[in-house]
């Protein structure tokens, strides 16, 4: 077993848990919370649960990209962003680029407390937004997954 093989098994746990986190999050937290009557506890135990989950979710972002631009070393790889046919390639550092994004930037800065907009009064109209932005999302995100397993075993070369 080398390392690449070691980095490989690396980034394909931090991505388990991290889009299973964002599966959760889209098919399941945000569905219970909007079907639920809108009690406060239940915006607290959302904004606890969503608050916890993107702390996770920054560690595995950077696993992810870090042993991915190691992957990328190991193989000497870097061409690759010049040629087409390894758009899969683009595609995951474009999505790991969106999640940097929205969890060291927007989230802590913008938005950092879902339960608060929602106490607001904004609550409908809020949740609706998140369940269609984490939709897209999550969408994107196994897409990529998909057409980078097929990339990586050499479907598109
Ligand atoms: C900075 C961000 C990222 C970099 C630099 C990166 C880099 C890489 C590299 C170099 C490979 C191996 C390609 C090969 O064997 O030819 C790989 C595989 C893979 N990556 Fe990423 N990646 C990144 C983010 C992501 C994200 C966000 C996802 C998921 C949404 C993802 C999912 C995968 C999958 C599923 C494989 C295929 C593993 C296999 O079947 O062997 N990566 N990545």
């Amino acid at each position: 077993m080398n390392e690449l093989t070691i980095a490989r098994a690396i980034h394909i746990l931090s991505i388990v848990i991290w889009m299973g986190g964002v599966a959760f999050v889209t098919l399941v937290l945000i569905p219970t919370i909007r079907r639920s009557s809108f009690m406060s506890d239940e915006f607290y135990l959302f904004n606890l649960i969503e608050n916890r989950f993107a702390s996770i979710a920054r560690t595995l972002v950077l696993i992810a990209g870090l042993s991915g631009f190691y992957m990328i070393h190991q193989l000497n790889a870097w061409n690759r962003f010049w040629e087409i046919r390894y758009f899969w390639m683009h595609t995951m550092v474009l999505i790991w680029l969106m999640f940097v994004l929205a969890l060291f930037l927007i989230e802590p800065f913008f938005i950092k407390d879902h339960g608060r907009i929602v106490k607001d009064g904004h609550n409908f109209v809020n949740l609706q937004k998140t369940q269609l932005v984490h939709s897209i999302i999550l969408t994107l995100s196994l897409i990529t997954i998909f057409i980078s397993v097929l990339g990586a075993h050499g479907v598109f070369t």
